[in-house]
């Protein structure tokens, strides 16, 4: 069994090793942006290459053969490589274009739901304009909207992907309503349109499905920290570290939230196979937000997230290849997926300057190479030299994953490993604490209050 991965960070290592724990043990071929240690030991090949460039990985797959292929990142998927690959015969876990516009664009998932009667949404508008004339009554219009409509409480999103950069929210990156018209603006002069919507109050979490048409089998929720610093301060990351709990609920939800979570990524996968004519194969993210009317939608993603897939597929007991190709077979059935009942605690090591600068690129990172039996390490925008040294990038360097019975020894688990990585790093301590959790639990129970 051949097997060709596409990968841009530690989440495709994160793939990788839950696809080489199969049996038989299948070989890898990774086309990967940076030359990462833990890929070299893995796989039976690494090609260092620019994964946007879709020919290139096609060139790759044709040379290959592989039985399929699995993308990690959302650019390629957004951009059409699995229709691509799926030209010169390779099956891939991942949507083909039509259905990856649930993650890049903004304004098709919320119409979607919309259509189909999924509630969930926040009140929301896509604004366009066909002609330079209506411009000015645009501007006005949005300005009305998002002043008396949604009461000075709005989100304005980019539609279209932008790597977590497109989303400006109300009193925190907006402050005026002209600054907010603006960047309305300059979302509608890039792409055509933009999404206003109601800026809900609660606690975001993430539940991932594997999907295969209408089957989805439901991942542990894991709880995502987007914020640079401790205590959630400073701008806004790819993510700085997430946590799962050994029931795969978390602490701040009710049964009926994560029922409800569930329910939506099921009513997802069936909206998309009614809306695009073909199914849906691949990994359903849905991003949520519990909130004292209950669960709702944030956006969905057409992939694993990043740290998510770090925390959950090193849980996974079942065999992931069978899991992959009962997606691509449309057999997909709920016993083929079963999850440890452990709790983990992701922490991710970043350049000091991340993510405002990249001063610490190509400097060195030491890591222990004794890695504890509860740790797992993976590497992001981390560069192996032929001498063996570990060079940062710019972005994400390396997640740490402690795994333990509980939040706590799970937490303690990473936060040990964290603190013997030496170099021009950082990363968050409050991840995963009794404390941090807590404070959670806490503003989900005082929403509630009636
Ligand atoms: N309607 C909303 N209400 C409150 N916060 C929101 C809303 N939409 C987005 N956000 C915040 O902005 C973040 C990024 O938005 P999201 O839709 O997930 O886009 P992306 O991940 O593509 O940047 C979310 O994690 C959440 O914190
Ligand atoms: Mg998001």
């Amino acid at each position: 069994m051949k097997i060709l991965l596409i990968s841009n960070s530690a989440r495709g290592e994160a793939i990788a090793e839950a696809l080489l724990r199969s049996q038989p043990t299948p070989e890898l071929f990774v086309a990967s942006t940076v030359r990462s240690l833990g890929l070299m030991r893995m796989a039976k090949e690494v090609q260092v290459m620019d994964i946007d460039s879709l020919a290139k990985v096609v060139q790759m797959a044709k040379g290959i053969k592989p039985d399929f292929a699995f993308i990690a990142p959302d650019d390629p998927i957004g951009a059409g490589l699995a229709d691509r690959l799926e030209c010169v015969g390779v099956p891939c876990v991942a949507p083909k274009k039509t259905l990856a516009r649930i993650e890049a664009s903004k304004g098709f998932a919320r119409n979607l739901m919309k259509k189909y009667g999924i509630e969930g949404n926040p009140r929301f508008r896509v604004f366009s304009f066909s002609s330079m004339d209506a411009k000015r009554q645009l501007d006005l219009d949005m300005r009305h909207y998002m002043e008396y409509e949604l009461k000075g409480q709005y989100v304005v999103k980019y539609d279209a992907l932008k790597g977590g950069k497109g989303v400006k929210l109300s009193g925190e990156h907006l402050s005026t309503i002209d600054s907010s018209a603006q960047y309305a603006m300059e979302c509608i002069d890039q792409c055509g349109t933009v999404v206003i919507e109601e800026k809900l109050i609660g606690v975001e979490f993430s539940l991932l499905s594997f999907v295969s048409g209408t089957a989805t089998v439901d991942m542990p929720a894991v709880q995502d920290h987007k914020r640079a610093h401790d205590d959630d301060i400073g701008a806004n990351t790819g993510g700085m570290g997430t946590y799962s709990d050994s029931n795969h609920s978390l602490p701040f939800l009710t049964e009926e939230d994560l029922k409800a979570a569930s329910a939506f990524n099921c009513r997802i996968a069936a909206a998309l196979l009614e809306e695009c004519g073909e199914p849906y194969k691949g990994i359903l993210y849905g991003g949520f937000i519990a909130t004292k009317d209950g669960v709702k939608v944030i956006e969905y993603n057409a992939r694993f997230g990043d740290p998510e897939a770090l925390n959950v597929l090193p849980l996974l007991e079942t065999d992931f290849v069978s899991v992959c190709q009962a997606i691509l077979k449309g057999t997909l059935t709920p016993d083929l997926v079963r999850f440890a009942a452990k709790a983990t605690v992701c922490k991710y090591i970043t350049p000091k300057s991340y993510p405002e600068d990249k001063k610490e690129k190509g400097q060195t990172v030491l890591v222990p190479e004794k890695i504890p039996e509860n740790v797992r390490v993976f590497y992001g925008d981390v560069s192996m030299l032929d001498t063996g040294t570990l060079q940062l990038g710019g972005s994400r360097s390396i997640g740490v994953v402690g795994i333990g019975d509980t939040l706590h020894d799970a937490e303690q688990a990473a936060q040990a490993f964290c603190e013997k990585i030496t170099g021009p790093v950082r990363f968050r301590s409050d991840i995963g604490t009794v404390e941090s959790i807590q404070k959670r639990v806490d503003l989900m129970q005082k929403l509630r209050r009636p």
